[in-house]
């Protein structure tokens, strides 16, 4: 598993070279554009089309593309190996090498976070979860869901990409003794006291990723 995963590192940092080396460390350029915002919470989005933009938005898919495939292949690998029991950790990022040694090559913090979240870590700030609401009123209007670009409260460029739940996720995020085992669902609020992360059904936004990309400074208004 070790060897196989530096492999994989090793072919996607090559695409994310690919993909763009032209913005770390650079620009200062404000390009952040404030969206009218409804109530308190703000959320500066990055609308722009220029050249940096363009690359933030490239670099985030690969790097959220790549953290997904890990994330599941590890997940589906360990079902299969020892049940679903067996498999509980392996939904938590921190426990995976390859978005470590991505997160430093690229010097982004990569994150999963969601609203009903089920580690307090995973919880979204405010404007987070301002995003987020925006994705599930979309989703509540059959909108396609999109990536989007935002600006955090340091002036870091933040990649954000929803996930969606599918049948696989429903032994672990589903209605306990319906979609979900019993005993499963005992184990999990025994290690999760709190669990917010049930009674999802496929197709619905489960939470989203994001990508911080802490080298790069756009300003915050
Ligand atoms: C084997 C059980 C299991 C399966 C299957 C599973 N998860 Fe999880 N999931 C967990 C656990 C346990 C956590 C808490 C991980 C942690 O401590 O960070 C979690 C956390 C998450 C989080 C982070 C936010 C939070 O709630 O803390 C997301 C997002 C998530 N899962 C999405 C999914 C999706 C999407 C699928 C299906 C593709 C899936 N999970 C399948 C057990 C599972």
């Amino acid at each position: 598993m070790k060897s196989r995963n530096s492999l994989i590192l090793a072919l996607l940092s090559t695409i994310i070279l690919f993909v763009g080396c032209s913005s770390n460390n650079t620009t200062t350029k404000n390009n952040a554009e404030q969206k009218k915002p409804t109530d308190e919470t703000k959320v500066s989005y990055i609308y722009q089309d220029d050249e940096q933009s363009k690359t933030l938005n490239k670099k985030g898919a690969v790097i959220a593309k790549i953290s997904e495939v890990a994330l599941g292949t590890a997940l589906k690998k360990a079902i299969a190996d020892g049940g679903l029991d067996n498999a509980i950790e392996f939904c938590n990022i921190e426990a995976m090498n390859i978005t470590d040694s991505l997160s430093k090559a690229q010097g982004v913090s990569i994150r999963r976070i969601a609203q009903k979240y089920r580690n307090p870590k995973n919880k979204p700030t405010d404007v987070e979860s301002k995003i987020f609401k925006q994705y599930i009123m979309e989703y509540l209007s059959s909108v396609p869901l999109k990536s989007r670009l935002a600006v955090n409260h340091k002036g870091n460029p933040v990649y954000y990409k929803p996930i969606v739940t599918n049948n696989m996720c429903l032994s672990c995020h589903g209605t306990p003794g319906e979609t979900m085992p019993l005993d499963l669902a005992t184990k999990i609020t025994d290690l999760y006291p709190g669990d917010k992360a049930i009674d999802f059904k496929s197709g619905q936004p489960r939470g989203m990723w994001a990508i911080t990309f802490e080298n790069i400074n756009v300003g915050n208004n």
